[in-house]
């Protein structure tokens, strides 16, 4: 049976007042931390790109909209097509959306959009970009700030050119890159050598965008900000740890470019790594960037890379009685190769070697084309001992964090059974931020980390060394399955994933309460 919080009704006063003053706090932040009187300048290279298109131009937008980028902000679009400021206007319109009241707002904001057309392997190109640069009202004194939104293969020519013609003389450089950051150990560290030739740590800002989620940083707060929780997060008292990433559809005739990552490089090795670390780290001396990632890179130390043994590996294949992509597998996407052995879903099992965590089992789960779209953490506490109730009717606490969707924290935990028998049954202690923090608006992740290279905060950017430990840990696995072209589980579109990984699962010892379930609570 579940209960869960329903019946109260919306929080009103301070604790609403306190949620609605989230973004007045993170503007007050921005303007104490920035040059509000210095231009900055916002370089989009591969401006006519999906990734531009659909994320970058309108996160610029929303900040614009909600007053939290520094007041004069200029954008430069760059990329090889020739485009007119009103094709590219109609190429982002679709995904801004502007409201009818915002539509004067948003003719503002792109009066300081300039686009510039050019080669990404064209020294005198970068000139030309540079030029239109300083042409800007303060554009020479101007920070800048340049978001590579390019594929792998130009990614080494523009960060030279950039280098070479158009970094400000007078104001501060930031470079902000997108995974794929190479595809093992050794061309991600080719990589990070190259930018490393270029540019300081300090100025590269390479983008994992869990790590602008709400409660991806609630972590932090949750875990070093209670008394409660930090004596009990550790191996004396938790059975294990679940961090799941569910999404209900297919690769969408993306295939031919998932097929060259697959689901482990895609979400497993950035994503849910960067979570386990915030789950699984010691507490930072200050929550300054370098000291946050010191704790992250010694947890990745204390892991062994990860052996076949240690993981389920699926594709999904098309449900025939499924509703259109569903009908599809993964070997039906036209751009996927014939007989590809990519895996769509992955389960795996990591062990953190050291004093505090020896013998846990972390798991991660990851997959496409499954039941439900859900990305969370789920710790597992250990059986009571000495039970003094019937046998078998207490369950075990799971603190659940719910990165998405719908956001809360919930702590599944045994109370009286209400009435006259003492009797104990599963209940929660349920934040719901739905309902907690009602009509606050919650920045999208783009938004915060955005803002955080304008501020120059790296806390929620991946350092070069915490980088080349992932791979580390993952390398030999995905060499093994390409070499010997290891064949996934087949699991049908629209299921949880294969019924190995459940077995997988209690093998490892997690314990599933299939009698409960989490239904968060209604408004
Ligand atoms: C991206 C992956 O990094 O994350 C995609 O490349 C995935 O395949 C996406 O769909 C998931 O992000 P979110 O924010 O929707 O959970």
């Amino acid at each position: 049976m579940t209960e869960s919080a329903d019946t109260l009704g919306p929080l009103k006063g301070a604790e609403q007042a306190e949620g609605q003053n989230v973004m007045s706090r993170f503007r007050r932040a921005l303007s104490m931390e920035i040059m509000v009187g210095q231009a900055h300048i916002f370089v989009v290279l591969g401006a006519s790109g999906d990734l531009a298109k659909k994320k970058i131009f309108p996160t610029l937008w929303w900040l614009y909209r909600d007053d939290l980028l520094p007041p004069t902000t200029y954008i430069v679009g760059y990329a090889r097509s020739k485009l007119s400021i009103p094709q590219l206007k109609e190429k982002v319109l679709p995904f801004m959306k502007v409201k009818d009241d915002e539509k004067e707002k948003f003719e503002k904001f792109f009066g300081n959009v300039l686009y510039v057309q050019g080669a990404y392997n064209e020294a005198s190109a970068f000139e030309k970009l540079d030029n239109s640069m300083n042409s800007l009202p303060g554009g020479v004194q101007a920070n800048r700030l340049f978001y590579l939104a390019l594929p792998p293969s130009v990614f080494k020519d523009v960060s030279a050119n950039i280098k070479g013609a158009c970094m400000s003389k007078h104001g501060w450089n930031r470079i902000i890159v997108e995974k794929p950051f190479g595809k093992d150990f050794d061309s991600s560290a080719e990589l990070s050598s190259h930018l490393s030739s270029l540019y300081t740590e300090d100025q590269l800002y390479r983008i994992d965008h869990y790590l602008g989620k709400e409660m991806v940083q609630n972590l932090l707060v949750l875990r070093f900000g209670n008394r409660v929780f930090g004596p009990i997060w550790n191996r004396d008292n938790i059975a294990s740890v679940i961090v799941t990433f569910k999404e209900p559809f297919g690769t969408q005739g993306r295939g031919g470019y998932f097929d060259e990552f697959g689901i482990i490089r895609d979400v497993m090795q950035n994503h849910l790594l960067q979570v386990l670390c915030l789950v699984a780290m010691e507490k930072p001396a200050t929550k300054n960037a370098n000291d946050l990632r010191d704790e992250k890179v010694k947890v990745l130390k204390s892991i062994k890379p990860l052996q076949l043994e240690d993981a389920i590996l699926g594709q999904y294949v098309g449900d025939p009685k499924g509703e259109g992509e569903a009908k599809l597998g993964y070997l039906d996407d036209k751009t996927v190769p014939t007989g590809s052995v990519t895996p769509t879903f992955a389960m795996a099992k990591f062990n953190i070697c050291n004093e505090r965590w020896d013998g846990v089992p972390f798991i991660m789960k990851c997959g496409k084309a499954l039941n439900e779209r859900k990305a969370e953490v789920r710790i597992q506490f250990k059986t009571v001992p000495g039970d003094i109730f019937d046998e078998g009717a207490l369950r075990r606490n799971e603190m659940v964090i719910r990165v998405q969707p719908n956001e809360s924290v919930y702590l599944k935990m045994m109370t009286k059974s209400p009435g006259v028998k003492v009797e104990p049954v599963s209940t929660e202690l349920d934040l719901t931020y739905s309902r907690r923090y009602q009509g606050v608006k919650m920045p999208d992740a783009y938004e915060r980390l955005i803002l955080d290279v304008f501020t120059g905060s790296q806390m929620n950017f991946v350092r070069s060394d915490e980088l080349a430990e992932a791979w580390r840990i993952f390398t030999p696995l995905l060499h093994k399955i390409e070499n010997e072209k290891i064949k996934p589980i087949p699991y049908k579109f629209g299921v949880r994933g294969p019924k190995e990984a459940d077995e997988f699962m209690k093998k490892i010892g997690y314990v599933y309460d299939s009698d409960y379930q989490w239904t968060p609570p209604k408004l």
